[in-house]
């Protein structure tokens, strides 16, 4: 029983949060504490002072210490908060930072990808990642000093109630428990943790994403081109009515709650100043002990006030979700790490043995019992219909997840028993949604810093992207001195960077997509000097370009997750089945619009 209650403390957000704190700032967040607890201590002195000092008064005593003893609170006052604000932002910016530190290191440190796209993760992941940016509320530096006076109130009123208890522990149980009631009675019945409900969050989702496709460059051309200008600034004020109705159904405050609580802290206070009165006339108490309990018993009011406030909840949700994602995420991206090194792999062949996967988030089997062989060395192109699995043939040989079952074999070796980053420097890659960083042209073409100018230049000539701009140019508009690129010069840019990491040491090349953005004669250019540039390379190529694919020493065609035709374009030619059938519709058309070209008397490729 009390083993659960425990637990139930320790769960709470609240207790998370507090634990952030000193793996934070250790010694900062002592002092905020030290001084959140000064701070809550100071009321209860100063009633305490005052009856001392009138007191003092009434006996004629010196007044000397009295005096000094106000003088100290009252300077503790004035000086403590403004010294706790400043301690409270420090703390809150260096909590900011751990928090996204962590979650940064979450983020990217898993071997495979699964945890980035698992729904169950989404909610704790977005609230974690969003919380510091202002837009649910203030940023921690700003909401750590409302947490510190909520706090500090609590103190107080405990403080106050704790001096009540000398004059009557009846009395202070009857203040404290009342007080108390209304925390019980405001909040607790009111909802109040009901902020952070699935169902607010998800209208916070709604609203986040309908502001960000108002305001973001991307959306910017099909809001104009759709006139949907006026739509999504409706969509966006809908759907942040919809949250706020939301929080203020969560938040506000039951008319017969407050009524009871009302009902609850008169009837106390009355008993309890009833009490005062009549010790005071029965003599049993002294008027400085009359105003010290008098003040005290007011000041419990602050239990009230005091203790979990919304900056405290908004606080302690991200820190909680960041904590849960430490143990959910690792899980859920983790795969078994081999120590096998990699170097030279494969000298013989790259195997898919009997292959099934299905992505975590869904039961789609995308790949069953696929088989395939590529000899190290050779290049081999895979083609097939949108969703036929072939991009998913990538991610499962780069290793971001796992097969469910069967094994991919590099010269017999098992991939899960290869050391990761070993294989992946053995590997390189032009994704069909390949990163566009916002650095400079260097650190795009090289972005671990392991290639000279040299080999970046020369990748950057290879990929036909000799003359696209200075190494140290930012490819973004954004950036002083930055420049955009279009997309054919952008694809240009992602092969070189595969180039660069050929002539680093990788020696399988994946290549999905890489030529979809290039012009006719860009991409015939540009894949002949791939070819001759990875001919050491065992090359793997998917397109929907035949002109491309059928350079590649071997052709796949995938269909529903398994090879239904392998061969070279001649074989498959001659086999006369789905391969030939789609390079013929695609020559088909090719003639046809070279045709109509030469026509017009533009220049044509052959
Ligand atoms: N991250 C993911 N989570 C869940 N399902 C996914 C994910 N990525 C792809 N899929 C699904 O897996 C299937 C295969 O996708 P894949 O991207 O491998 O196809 P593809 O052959 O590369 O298609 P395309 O020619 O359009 O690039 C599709 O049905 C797709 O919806
Ligand atoms: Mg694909």
């Amino acid at each position: 029983m009390t083993g659960s209650v425990v637990d139930r403390l320790l769960a709470r957000p609240e207790w998370q949060f507090a634990t952030v704190l000193p793996k934070a700032a250790a010694t900062l967040a002592a002092f905020w504490w030290l001084l959140l607890i000064l701070r809550g201590l100071l009321p209860a002195g100063f009633a305490i002072a005052m009856g001392y000092l009138i007191t003092a008064v009434q006996t004629q005593a010196s007044l000397v210490a009295p005096l000094a003893a106000v003088a100290v609170v009252f300077l503790g006052l004035q000086i403590l908060a403004p010294l706790h604000l400043v301690i409270s932002k420090n703390l809150g910016s260096r909590t900011a930072a751990w928090l996204y530190d962590q979650l940064a290191g979450l983020c990217v440190t898993p071997t495979g990808i699964g945890h980035l796209e698992d729904p169950a993760l989404t909610t704790d992941l977005s609230m974690a990642r969003d919380f510091d940016l202002g837009i649910t509320g203030p940023p921690l530096a700003v909401s750590m000093d409302f947490i510190a006076a909520g706090l500090v109130e609590f103190v107080g009123g405990v403080a106050a109630t704790i001096v009540v208890a000398f004059f009557s522990p009846l009395a202070a149980l009857l203040l404290a428990g009342s007080w108390l009631a209304t925390h019980w009675l405001l909040r607790e019945s009111a909802v109040w943790k009901d902020r952070n409900t699935d169902e607010v969050r998800e209208a916070q989702r709604h609203a986040d994403y309908s502001f960000r496709v108002a305001v973001d460059p991307p959306a910017a051309k099909e809001l104009r081109l759709f006139g949907l200008s006026e739509w999504i600034v409706d969509r966006f004020s809908e759907r942040r009515r919809r949250l706020y109705e939301l929080r203020w159904e969560a938040t506000r405050l039951r008319e017969k709650s407050m009524i009871w609580s009302l009902l609850v802290v008169v009837a106390a206070n009355l008993v309890v100043f009833g009490m005062l009165a009549q010790a005071a006339m029965a003599g049993s108490i002294e008027l400085g002990q009359m105003v010290t309990f008098a003040s005290a018993a007011v000041s419990t009011s602050m239990i009230a006030f005091g203790g979990l406030s919304w900056a405290l909840d908004g606080a302690s949700a991200p820190a909680a979700a960041v904590l849960r994602l430490q143990t959910t995420m690792a899980g859920k991206g983790a795969l078994g790490i081999g120590s096998r090194s990699a170097d030279a792999l494969p000298a013989q062949s790259i195997r898919f043995r009997n292959v099934s996967f299905a992505y975590p988030s869904s039961s789609e089997q995308v790949l069953e019992n696929f088989d395939l062989t590529i000899p190290a060395g050779s290049s081999l192109a895979i083609v097939g219909q949108n969703g036929a699995g072939k991009t998913t043939l990538a991610k499962l040989l780069c290793r971001l997840y796992d097969p469910a079952s069967g094994t991919i074999e590099v010269d017999g070796i098992d991939l899960r028993e290869l050391e990761p980053v070993s294989w992946r420097h053995r590997l390189t890659a032009v994704f069909q949604d390949f990163i566009r960083f916002e650095w400079s042209l260097r650190d795009n073409v090289a972005p671990a810093g392991d290639a000279s100018d040299e080999q970046i230049l020369d990748s950057l000539a290879d990929a036909g992207a000799g003359n696209l701009a200075d190494l140290d140019t930012p490819l973004a508009k954004a950036y002083v001195g930055g420049t955009d690129l279009s997309g054919g010069q952008w694809q240009r840019v992602a092969l070189a960077r595969a180039l660069c990491a050929v002539r680093s040491g990788a020696g399988v090349v994946l290549l999905d997509e890489p030529t979809a953005q290039l012009d006719v004669r860009g991409e015939a250019e540009i894949f002949s000097r791939l070819l001759a540039q990875t001919r050491s390379c065992t090359t793997i190529l998917i397109s929907h370009r035949f002109s491309t694919v059928r350079q590649a020493d071997r052709i796949c065609v995938l269909e529903e997750g398994r090879v239904i035709e392998l061969g070279t374009h001649d074989e498959l030619i001659a086999l006369d089945g789905r391969y030939c059938r789609m390079f013929s519709l695609q020559a088909e058309r090719f003639n046809e619009s070279k045709e109509l070209a030469e026509q017009e008397g533009f220049d044509v490729l052959d």
